[in-house]
């Protein structure tokens, strides 16, 4: 696929344009309605090239020069999808706003565009005009898309199986590692296994069991060591599935009610204690600047990446026996509480 348009330049349509021109696509125009956003994209991408450029993950051509000729800022969407053989959407989390975009790229795109969304949580099927159904899949994404290889991929009800081979074959050919997952449902995979976590993670905060510094050295320690080389399955395999059957009836165990809120949590952010952005938040930064600390987070999150590409993986085929059957549709009553999703990236 060669001609790209990106719709919606905010956190996630500015990198997924420099993924997409990374990944090798040389035609990629950028579109939004808000003037000041396609302002600002040409920096943060800038900004996001030199790190990768630093830490060897960009070879030195790919400077800013390369970037504008790849990388056009268009503010028309009809001009934007024209032409386009992949529409990828990005734009707030609206079911009305999206509406209208794909309404006006279904009056402007070529009938053999595939629309890709970006969206988190929303099932944007029914918001997609009927014609354009079996070119419409879900591409989603985790920030930021250069540093985070995964991609969901998820089809609606009468999309091309077509359709979500070339969106795999695309990003697996960008080296991105693509999950195509059966059906929609929100969250996805690793957004659903997040939130399971952080329900645990604010209970043990809440209950005064452990602050934040030693539920992260057991997460970091103990939990993540393992996960980045074996996921969660292979990991049971290892320590043996009766073992995990046996963990599955253990009563002395049980999930964590959803309260929705946590005290801690809630407590931090009416002291404006918000995060890195703020300076603080369950850590306190020393007065450095969320730029310089966004920087080493990033450096280092390469050079971790760089040794797991190292290290390579375990090699094994997924087992046939003990496959469930899997029924088509979305589910979206697996999830009653959608927003619970959107905030869970
Ligand atoms: N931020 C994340 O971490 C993240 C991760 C994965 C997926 N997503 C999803 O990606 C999508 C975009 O999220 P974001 O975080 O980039 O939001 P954002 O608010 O940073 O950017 C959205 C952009 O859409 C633009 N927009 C609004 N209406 C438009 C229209 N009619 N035409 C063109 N552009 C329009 C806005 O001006 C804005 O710049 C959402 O569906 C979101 O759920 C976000």
């Amino acid at each position: 696929m060669k001609k790209i348009a990106i719709i919606g330049a905010g956190t996630m349509g500015h990198a997924l344009a420099l993924v997409h021109a990374l990944g090798g696509c040389a035609d990629i125009r950028l579109q939004d309605v808000s003037t000041e956003a396609l302002k600002r994209a040409p920096g943060l991408m800038q900004t996001a090239l030199r790190t990768l450029r630093e830490a060897g993950a960009a070879g030195p051509d790919k400077d800013d020069a390369w970037l504008a000729g790849v990388v056009h800022i268009v503010p028309d969407l009809a001009e934007a999808v024209a032409d386009a053989d992949l529409i990828v959407e990005a734009v707030f989390e609206d079911p009305e706003i999206k509406r209208q975009v794909f309404a006006a790229i279904d009056q402007a795109a070529s009938d053999q565009a595939i629309i890709a969304s970006n969206t988190s949580y929303l099932d944007v099927f029914p918001l997609i005009p009927a014609r354009r159904q079996k070119r419409a899949a879900i591409a989603h994404w985790y920030t930021p898309p250069y540093l985070v290889d995964l991609v969901d991929i998820a089809p609606g009800p009468e999309t091309d199986p077509g359709v979500v081979h070339a969106l795999r074959d695309l990003y697996a050919g960008m080296d991105k590692k693509p999950v195509v997952l059966k059906k929609f449902v929100p969250g996805f995979i690793a957004n659903r296994i997040q939130a399971a976590i952080s329900l645990e993670v604010y209970r043990l905060l809440d209950d005064g069991v452990a602050d934040a510094a030693e539920i992260d050295a057991s997460v970091k320690y103990g939990l993540a060591l393992r996960m980045p080389l074996l996921g969660h399955l292979m990991k049971a395999d290892f320590t043996g599935l009766a073992m995990s059957q046996h963990a599955q009836t253990n009563r002395s165990y049980t999930p964590p009610p959803v309260r929705g809120r946590s005290d801690r949590l809630d407590a931090l952010v009416a002291d404006g204690h918000t995060g890195v952005m703020a300076g603080r938040g369950f850590y306190d930064y020393g007065g450095r600047s969320p730029a310089d600390l966004m920087r080493e987070r990033d450096l280092k999150l390469l050079q971790l990446k760089q040794a797991l590409k190292t290290i390579g993986e375990i090699e094994a085929e997924p087992s046939k026996s003990g496959s469930p059957t899997v029924q088509g549709g979305n589910c979206g009553h697996m999830c009653p509480q959608r927003d619970h999703w959107e905030h869970s990236l």
